[in-house]
């Protein structure tokens, strides 16, 4: 097992005054302060782990081009595509979205330059309440978990309306300026809203009928310094979103696997493309038809990642239920009505536990 012993003076301290301070500073501190080896409340037990010998097949995530998705003729191809997706994987890539490649760029630029912020800058906006909507925070869940992620992230809403973009952070400059993240998130909310419509499309539904529920975007940068020991850790635990959709940019660095029947996927990083995912939310939604996804992410021994997440999500007093539509006598219900707030205090009462919040609310036969 690692060890403590080995950390030089910022972190020198008893066990547990080591562990309260890491869950506020976060990982990138520890990793500055120059540790040879993770501590031990960074080690997963062996069957969390993400273990080479364990099958991982690479690059069958689909890669969906929505170029055909303006085009009357070929649109039904893509919606078929998008709806296959998400029954058979609940996660798929999307190229040809429609955001300028430079705005990605940039985005995943903006997030290093936050990060490498000095700690200080950083801590303004720390907070352990995830219910916080500005926060820079470590892990997943702190004051929950006994075993850390290998992860520190920045949240704020994902609107760009004045009285949102105000709360954003001031620092570094091209914060301040607004101008990245605004482009990002502008370009996103227009290809979220016509990625609703192929979805509520492919469910039979009208085609605004997501897009009236999933009214708000959470943005989040996530960021996973390189790690001393790899394969004893994870940058995220198996978990599946609390999100109707998951809108997920990642850099050139692989990390994000998903499981499929029993076996990981590789989702081979493409600068090109967004990753969706789909989140609890559109599984209850759709009755189970779509499927939301089990993830992970691993950390790298050289290399820090990076990644962008926009959660697409209710208002917090929004029912969630089967659409009535989607319920028929050999489809009968297969979720419970639930209150979107009163499940994220179920999803936030907790470490990551892979689909055990849905299954809170899954209607046992
Ligand atoms: C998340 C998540 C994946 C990634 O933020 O919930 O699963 O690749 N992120 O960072
Ligand atoms: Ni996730």
């Amino acid at each position: 097992m690692a060890s403590v012993a080995s950390l030089p003076s910022l972190f020198a301290a008893e066990d547990s005054t080591l562990f309260k301070q890491i869950k506020m500073k976060g990982v990138k501190a520890l990793v500055d302060s120059g540790i040879t080896q993770i501590p031990d409340f960074y080690i997963k037990p062996v069957e969390d782990r993400a273990l080479e010998e364990r099958p991982l097949v690479d690059d069958q995530v689909p890669v969906i081009d929505f170029s055909g998705i303006y085009d009357p003729v070929s649109r039904s191809r893509v919606v078929k595509a998008i709806g296959d997706a998400c029954k058979e994987w609940g996660v798929f890539q999307v190229i040809n979205h429609g955001v300028p490649k430079h705005v990605l760029q940039d985005m995943i630029e903006v997030g290093h330059e936050f990060f490498n912020l000095p700690l200080e800058d950083k801590m303004s906006y720390y907070s352990d309440d995830l219910s916080q909507p500005v926060r820079f925070g470590t892990s997943y869940n702190p004051a929950k978990e006994t075993i850390l992620e290998w992860r520190d992230v920045l949240r704020h809403p994902g609107s760009i309306s004045p009285e949102a973009v105000q709360l954003w952070p001031e620092k570094p400059e091209s914060y301040r300026s607004r101008e990245n993240t605004t482009n990002y998130l502008k370009g996103a909310k227009v290809f979220a809203e016509t990625l609703f419509a192929a979805l509520s499309e492919s469910l039979g539904v009208q085609s605004d009928y997501l897009q009236n529920i999933l009214t708000e975007m959470m943005f989040g940068i996530n960021y996973y310094p390189y790690c001393p020991n790899p394969d004893l850790t994870l940058g995220l635990s198996a978990h599946s979103d609390a999100s109707g959709i998951t809108i997920l940019l990642q850099d050139q660095i692989a990390g994000l696997q998903v499981l499929r029947e029993g076996r990981w996927y590789l989702v081979q990083p493409r600068s090109d493309a967004f990753v969706i995912n789909v989140g609890d939310q559109l599984e209850i939604l759709s009755n189970g038809r779509f499927k939301s996804v089990e993830h992970r992410v691993t950390v790298n021994k050289e290399k820090t990642r990076i990644s962008i997440g926009i959660l697409c999500v209710p208002l917090g007093d929004t029912r969630i239920a089967p659409i009535s539509g989607l319920i028929d006598e050999s489809h009968p219900p297969m979720y419970r009505e639930v209150i979107f707030k009163e499940y994220l205090g179920h999803y936030f009462s907790k470490q990551h536990n892979r689909k055990s919040s849905i299954d809170s609310v899954r209607l046992k036969f």
